[in-house]
C-alpha cells in the first residue's frame, strides 16, 4: 500500500503526525526517509507533541538515540545517519527500546533493515512545501495508511 501527500505548510506535516499517532498500533516502526533537512525530524517532533510529550525533542545526530516518555508510553526516536555499519544499531541496544515502545521513528533507516515498517519519505517540494510518500507491506499498517484522514 502506498499513499501519497502533500505537504503545503509545517502545519500539514504537523496533521499528518497526529493522524499517525492517533492511528498506529503499538510498537509501530516508522522508517524516515528523505535529503538532509527534509522535515524528518520535524515529523519526529510533532509525533512526539501529538503522543503528549511536553519536553524538548531534538534531532538524535550525535547521540543516536533518545527515548522520550509520552503518557502513551515510550517514542523512541534514531537517527542512523552516522551509523557507517548498520549492524551497530545492535549495540546502541535499539532493538530493546522497540520491544516496549510505542512508536519509534528511524532517521535514515534501510527499510529492509525494518521489515513491516511504515516507510515516510520525505521530498521538498518548493519553499515549506514537501511531498510525502507513505508505504507499508504490513497489511495492518496497508490499513492505517489507506484509512489516514489527511489534509488534501
Ligand atoms: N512542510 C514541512 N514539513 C516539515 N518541515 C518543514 C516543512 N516546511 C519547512 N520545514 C522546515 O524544514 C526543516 C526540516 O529540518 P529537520 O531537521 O526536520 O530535517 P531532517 O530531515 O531531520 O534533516 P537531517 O537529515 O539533517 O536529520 C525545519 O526547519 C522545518 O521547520
Ligand atoms: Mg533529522
Amino acid at each position: 500500500m502506498e499513499r501519497r501527500v502533500r505537504l503545503e505548510s509545517e502545519a500539514a506535516t504537523r496533521a499528518l503526525a497526529r493522524a499517525l499517532a492517533r492511528g498506529l498500533p503499538a510498537g509501530t516502526v516508522v522508517v524516515l526517509r528523505g535529503p538532509l533537512g527534509a522535515g524528518k525530524t520535524t515529523l519526529v517532533r510533532h509525533l512526539a507533541r501529538a503522543l503528549g510529550f511536553t519536553g524538548r525533542v531534538t534531532s538524535p545526530t550525535y547521540t543516536l538515540m533518545h527515548v522520550y516518555p509520552t503518557p502513551e508510553g515510550p517514542l523512541v526516536h534514531v537517527d542512523l545517519y552516522r551509523l557507517a555499519d548498520p549492524r551497530q544499531a545492535e549495540a546502541l541496544g535499539l532493538w530493546e527500546e522497540l520491544a516496549g515502545a510505542r512508536l519509534a521513528a528511524v532517521e535514515w533507516g534501510a527499510p529492509e533493515d525494518f521489515p513491516g515498517a511504515l516507510l515516510v519519505e520525505l521530498t521538498p517540494s518548493g519553499e515549506g512545501v514537501r511531498e510525502a510518500l507513505l508505504a507499508s507491506n504490513d497489511p495492518v499498517l496497508a490499513g492505517v495508511i489507506a484509512g489516514l484522514r489527511l489534509p488534501e
